[in-house]
């Protein structure tokens, strides 16, 4: 049985939701950026620091098994989270950036001058610039699929870039910007048909979509807690249990080798032997507070609910003179970009935050999508469970106001 949606209960989780910015009441729409963390995270990481805190993996004592079984069954609830057929395929990273060049590094062995990886023209530069550097230092050829119109992914162009030279097809599962949602099972079909692997970048979908890696049958896919309302400092790559076999460790160092002599190192298993050193142990176990705490809320509720907020947004901008809304490709997830005609969006969100309210302006880390769509700079209010209508409506009057300013 799922716990209610009562948003007013929800907000009082989350004591930053109750401060004021310059004398106004926060409206916090940053969450594509960063979502809020509510007590039960944070009481998790300090509860576990204060009562049963040692390092993982390397002790007999009881602290230090503690602290273990509380990271390992962290692992579990991301494997649950997404569905994965085993805790051996969750690798624990420092967020989806660490993930996506773990997967790049790993692969690098394998990449031959001419083997191509297809990417979109609405990645976040993580999900690009790793793989520059396969094509800088091995060879690779970087393929780009647009989308249309709408933000949508051009399924034709993906088909038609596939090339039997195709090693990797590397998508984002929701776009940061325009908020498009791919279709991931599609997506694999046609690579896999191509004899390609498939990673998927879901540090924006994983908030807000139900995700099935095992329905999606994906290679890789890519997780970042502090979107989910966890911490930051932590992620998680899943890859299939043969694709993890193959990859070569990202990083050397204690517990992720098996043996090492002075002339010869062999390593552990995966996932440990993706996770040199000391883990980010406290963040993992609030990581795995985090989905327990959305776990507790009906996925379907969740999004509807962010739908709504959208929706609201939406409708509210979409006949304003001279605004255009980026991204409007059926399904999309709840991320309102738009640019306002001869506006600089760095100046309405600066007039934005004097009313509260916090909205993101910028090329957000997507560069070559800011050139797909002719613009240097977007505005960006991104919605999360905790947000409410009214704060839509607050928002909308204040944009109103900087537009007034600006324009
Ligand atoms: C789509 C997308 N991919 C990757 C990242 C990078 O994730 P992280 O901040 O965990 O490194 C982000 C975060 O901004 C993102 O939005």
């Amino acid at each position: 049985m799922s716990r209610p949606l009562d948003i007013q209960a929800i907000r009082g989780e989350f004591p930053i939701l109750s401060r004021q910015v310059n004398g106004k009441p926060l409206i916090y729409f940053d969450n594509a950026a960063s979502a809020q963390k509510p007590n039960a995270v944070l009481d998790a990481m300090s509860d576990q620091g204060r009562t049963a805190y040692a390092n993982v993996h390397r002790g007999i004592h009881t602290l230090a098994n503690e602290t273990t079984e509380a990271y390992e069954a962290a692992r579990e609830k991301i494997r649950g989270f997404i569905n994965a057929g085993s805790t051996n395929e969750i690798v624990f990273t420092k967020g989806g950036t660490e993930a996506i060049n773990l997967v790049a590094y790993g692969l690098a062995g394998e990449i031959e001058p001419g083997d191509e990886i297809v990417l979109s023209v609405m990645e976040h530069h993580s999900n690009i610039v790793a793989w520059h550097f396969l094509r800088e230092r091995h060879g690779a050829v970087l393929k780009w699929v647009d989308v249309d119109e709408t933000g949508a992914l051009d399924m034709a162009a993906l088909e038609a870039a596939l090339t039997p030279k195709t090693k990797l097809v590397a998508i984002t599962h929701m776009s940061n910007v325009l908020g498009t949602v791919t279709d991931a099972r599609e997506i694999v079909r046609l690579a896999h048909a191509a004899g390609a692997e498939v990673l998927f970048d879901g540090c924006q979908a994983g908030v807000h979509l139900d995700v099935d890696v095992q329905a999606i049958e994906c290679d890789y896919y890519v997780l970042t807690a502090h979107k989910i309302y966890g911490p930051t400092g932590i992620g998680a790559l899943y890859g299939k249990a043969a694709a993890l076999a193959r990859l070569r460790p990202f990083q050397g160092g204690g517990e992720m080798i098996e043996v090492v002599e002075k002339d010869r190192v062999t390593y552990n298993e995966a996932p440990h032997k993706f996770e040199a050193g000391t883990p980010p142990i406290l963040q993992a176990i609030g990581f795995g507070a985090a989905l327990d705490w959305l776990g507790q809320f009906d996925k379907a509720d969740v999004l509807a609910h962010e739908q709504a907020l959208y929706e609201r947004a939406y409708e509210a901008v979409r006949g304003v003179n001279g605004l255009t809304v980026h991204g409007t490709a059926p399904g999309k997830g709840p991320v309102l970009s738009f640019s306002i005609d001869g506006v600089h969006p760095h100046d309405v969100a600066q007039i934005l935050d004097r009313y509260g309210v916090a909205v993101r302006a910028g090329h957000h880390c997507a560069q070559p999508l800011m050139t797909h769509l002719g613009v240097s700079a977007t505005a960006r209010a991104s919605f999360g469970l905790y947000n409410t209508l009214d704060e839509v409506d607050g928002f909308i009057e204040a944009l109103h106001k900087a537009r007034g300013m600006l324009i």
